[in-house]
C-alpha cells in the first residue's frame, strides 16, 4: 500500500514539476500552484488515500507527503523569481536611457506685468524725489472717508461701491487714506508714494473688484499747482514716451481743490480720434484718455491731520496701475492679469 503512494507521489511531483517550467508568467504559476498545493490540490486529496495505509505507515507516508509538497513548493518560487527577472529584462532592454543627454530644464519664472508697472511707475517718481509709504488694505471708515473730506452722506461714497467688514472697518477703496497716515505720522515738507491694492464692487472687462493704485502726495511750503503740472507731466510723458500729449481738465474731488482730471494723447488712434473703421473704439472718438485723478489737497484734509493750512499746501494725486498697463501695453480686458494664463503672462 505504502509503495502504491509514493508511486502516485512521484507521479504527481514530476508532473508538476514539468507544469511549473513551462509556466511563463506568474498566473500561470498560480494556477499550478493551486492545482497541487491548493486545499482541493492533488498533493491535499492524496491524503485521502490514507485511510488504507495502517498506523505504522502513515507518520513515514505523512512526511513523504510534506517533503513532496516542499519541493514542489519550492520549484514554484524559483520559477516566479525567473519569471518576474525575465520581465524586468524585457522591460529594461526595451527602454534606453540614455544619462548624458541635456535635461529639459524648467522654466525661468518672471515678474507679473502688474508688479513690473508698478515698479516702473514708483522708479519713475521715485526719481523725482518721492520715497514709498505704505497702509493697510484693511482700512476704517475715518481713514478711507471721513478723514479725506468724504462725510457720511457725501454722494461721493456711491462712486467707490465699498466692500464693508465689520465694526466701520472696509477694504480700502482707493490708496488716498495712505495720505491721511502719513500726514498724522510725519510733519511736512513730505513727498511720498504709495502703491497697493485697493477693492469695489465692481466686475467687467475694465473693472476688477480688486485692482491697484499708486497715490502721491506732496506737502510744503509754497506748493502751488505748477509743481503738480510739472511732476505728473514728466511722469506721463517718461511712462507713454517724450511726445505723448497731455492736458488737465477741471474736476472734482472731496479731498482737493481744485481738482483735475489728466488725459493724455489716444494711444490706439495717436490722438486722431478715428480708425480706419470710424471712431477710434478705446477713446470713443475724443483722441484723449483719462488717466488720472488729482488736484491741490482741500484745507479739510489738512485739518483733519493738524496740519496749518495757511502754511502748508500740497498737491495729491491717484492713478490706476491696470490702467496704465492696459493703455501702454494695448490690454482690452483687465482679467487678463488674473487669471494666471500662462499664454498671456509670458509675453511680458
Ligand atoms: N482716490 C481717487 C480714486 O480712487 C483718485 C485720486 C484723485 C487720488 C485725486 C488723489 C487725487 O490723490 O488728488 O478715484
Amino acid at each position: 500500500m505504502a509503495d502504491t503512494i509514493q508511486q502516485q507521489l512521484d507521479a504527481i511531483e514530476q508532473d508538476a514539476l514539468a507544469q511549473v517550467e513551462q509556466a511563463g508568467d506568474a498566473a500561470l504559476l498560480e494556477a499550478v500552484r493551486v492545482r497541487f498545493l491548493g486545499k482541493k490540490g492533488e498533493l491535499t486529496a492524496i491524503l485521502r488515500g490514507f485511510g488504507a495505509l495502517s498506523a505504522d505507515e502513515r507518520p513515514a507516508a505523512g512526511k513523504r507527503v510534506n517533503a513532496t509538497k516542499q519541493r514542489v513548493h519550492d520549484a514554484i518560487a524559483r520559477r516566479e523569481a525567473s519569471v518576474a527577472e525575465a520581465v524586468r529584462a524585457a522591460r529594461l532592454s526595451g527602454h534606453q536611457l540614455d544619462v548624458t543627454l541635456p535635461s529639459f530644464g524648467s522654466p525661468a519664472g518672471h515678474i507679473h506685468p502688474l508688479a513690473a508697472m508698478t515698479r516702473e511707475i514708483c522708479d519713475t517718481l521715485g526719481a523725482l524725489g518721492f520715497s514709498i509709504a505704505d497702509g493697510p488694505e484693511i482700512e476704517d471708515d475715518y481713514h478711507n472717508f471721513e478723514a479725506l473730506n468724504i462725510p457720511p452722506e457725501h454722494p461721493a461714497r456711491d462712486m467707490q461701491d465699498t466692500f464693508f467688514i465689520e465694526d466701520g472697518l472696509l477694504l480700502r477703496t482707493h490708496t488716498s487714506p495712505v495720505q491721511i497716515r502719513v500726514m498724522q505720522e510725519v510733519q511736512p515738507p513730505l513727498m511720498i508714494i504709495a502703491p497697493g491694492a485697493v477693492y469695489r464692487i465692481d466686475d467687467d472687462n475694465t473693472h476688477s473688484p480688486m485692482f491697484h493704485q499708486v497715490e502721491g502726495l506732496m506737502v510744503d511750503e509754497g506748493i502751488n499747482f505748477a509743481h503738480l503740472k510739472y511732476v505728473l507731466t514728466t511722469f506721463l510723458r517718461e511712462t507713454f514716451g517724450p511726445d505723448s500729449p497731455v492736458r488737465f481738465r477741471p474736476s472734482y474731488f472731496p479731498f482737493t481743490e481744485p481738482s483735475a482730471e489728466v488725459d493724455i494723447g489716444c494711444v490706439i488712434c495717436g490722438g486722431k480720434g478715428r480708425s480706419e473703421t470710424g471712431n477710434c473704439r478705446v477713446c470713443k472718438g475724443t483722441g484723449w484718455l483719462e488717466i488720472l485723478g488729482a488736484g491741490m489737497v482741500d484745507p479739510a484734509v489738512f485739518e483733519h491731520v493738524g496740519y496749518d493750512s495757511e502754511r502748508y499746501s500740497g498737491f495729491a494725486f491717484g492713478v490706476g496701475v491696470e490702467r496704465i498697463a492696459m493703455l501702454k501695453y494695448g490690454i482690452s480686458d483687465i482679467r487678463l492679469f488674473f487669471a494666471n494664463d500662462q499664454r498671456f503672462l509670458e509675453q511680458f
